[in-house]
């Protein structure tokens, strides 16, 4: 949309503003090559002014009357209450719709089955397939490099003269590496690396398109069963929504997502079904270019958002996740985790911020 020849446009644009507004972290100033932690921005603390940002959750247990702009949907066959905007057609808001107990089962499958071979995440293309990356994380595993056994039998079968010309990685126990000086990561480390995996039809970032060609299992039945339930405000009556894909996104203290408009599916009238879980963040939904003055909105864990029709073609995104500070938002989400032995999970959902959204894509 902005070309080469002027760079800054996209700069001063109304959207990017607000996310220059609401973002918590400076960018790294690599001018100055300083290695130092970037400052908070917004003056101290990082203390944004989020007085505009719409708390749906508030205007839920207010119950009062609603501020311009905004409605409350009651829809034939859903038994909760939906907010949307009025002039934002096919945007929906369903504030609370898991519970804590289907919170941390999405938040346990999102970094136990969800990274799992054949679905691709952003380190598959570093280190090819890793399964069992929480497992391996939870018992302080170390990735190495290692010669593939495969190739190893296919050279030799070849009679290659045990040329290996594929590395591969594997887990393995710290203590055994020690004083070797292989290339290890911590397996702890990755987790934290993660930043998507994709479920069932695979996407590719590289081409921005669904690759059918690339081997996958269809979409977890429970996790469809959820969206086809939640899908129903923003479905025309008597048709059912069909998830086809999903896209993870993990979130930690530092990461936003820019805005962008989520344009490789076919079918715009159907909805993308999007479930927040762990830290809140604040979610920018703005209009069909970004010259428009996008919306803030929190999301927290367990809230749904549905995006059909007009709303498909507003830019959106998350210019920042709240951690440290906002602990007791999470309160319920911890206090079920600590019961359990999810130790890992809930360091790492203290900090993080999980986003699963769902597609139909034909
Ligand atoms: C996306 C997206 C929003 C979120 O992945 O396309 O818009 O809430 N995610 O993380
Ligand atoms: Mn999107």
């Amino acid at each position: 949309m902005y070309g080469a020849s002027d760079p800054t446009a996209a700069e001063r644009t109304a959207f990017r503003c607000a996310e220059k507004q609401y973002k918590l972290y400076k960018p790294l100033n690599l001018k100055g090559r300083s290695r130092s932690r970037s400052k908070p921005s917004g003056g101290e603390g990082g203390g944004a002014d989020l007085s505009a940002v719409v708390d749906f959750h508030a205007l839920l247990a207010a119950d009062g009357e609603l501020p311009a702009g905004i409605g409350r949907r009651d829809c034939a066959g859903f038994d909760r209450p939906v907010f949307c905007f009025l002039d934002r057609p096919g945007f929906y808001f369903i504030p609370g719709a898991l519970s804590t107990a289907e919170q941390c089962c999405w938040i346990r499958e999102s970094l136990k089955t969800f990274p799992q071979p054949p679905n691709r995440t952003n380190l598959t293309a570093i280190y090819g397939s890793i399964s069992d990356l929480l497992i391996a994380a939870e018992n302080q595993k170390i990735l190495v490099e290692a010669e593939n056994p495969d190739i190893q039998e296919r050279n030799e079968q070849n009679n290659c003269g045990g040329k290996m010309e594929y590395k591969y990685f594997k887990f393995v126990d710290s203590e055994s590496q020690k004083g070797e000086e292989h290339r290890s990561t911590a397996a702890t480390t990755l987790v934290r690396k993660l930043r998507w995996s994709t479920l069932g039809l695979q996407f590719d970032w590289s081409k921005r398109n669904y690759d059918v060609s690339l081997p996958h299992n269809k979409i977890p039945d429970a996790l469809a069963s959820l969206a086809k339930k939640m899908a129903i405000p923003a479905m025309p009556s008597g048709e059912e929504f069909k998830p086809e894909a999903a896209i993870v996104n993990y979130y930690g203290p530092r990461d936003m997502l820019g805005g962008h408009v989520d344009d490789m599916e076919a079918d715009w009238t159907k909805p993308i079904v999007s479930i927040s879980l762990g830290c809140k963040c604040i979610f920018l939904l703005g209009g069909k270019t970004r010259d428009e003055v996008p919306t803030a909105m929190f999301l927290r864990s367990g809230d749904i958002v549905l995006m059909a029709g007009v709303a498909r073609e507003c830019f959106h995104g998350v210019p920042r996740i709240f951690t440290e500070s906002d602990q007791q938002e999470i309160s319920a989400l911890i206090s079920q985790l600590s019961s359990g032995d999810d130790v890992f999970i809930l360091d790492y959902i203290k900090n993080s911020r999980i986003n699963i959204n769902v597609r139909q894509v034909y």
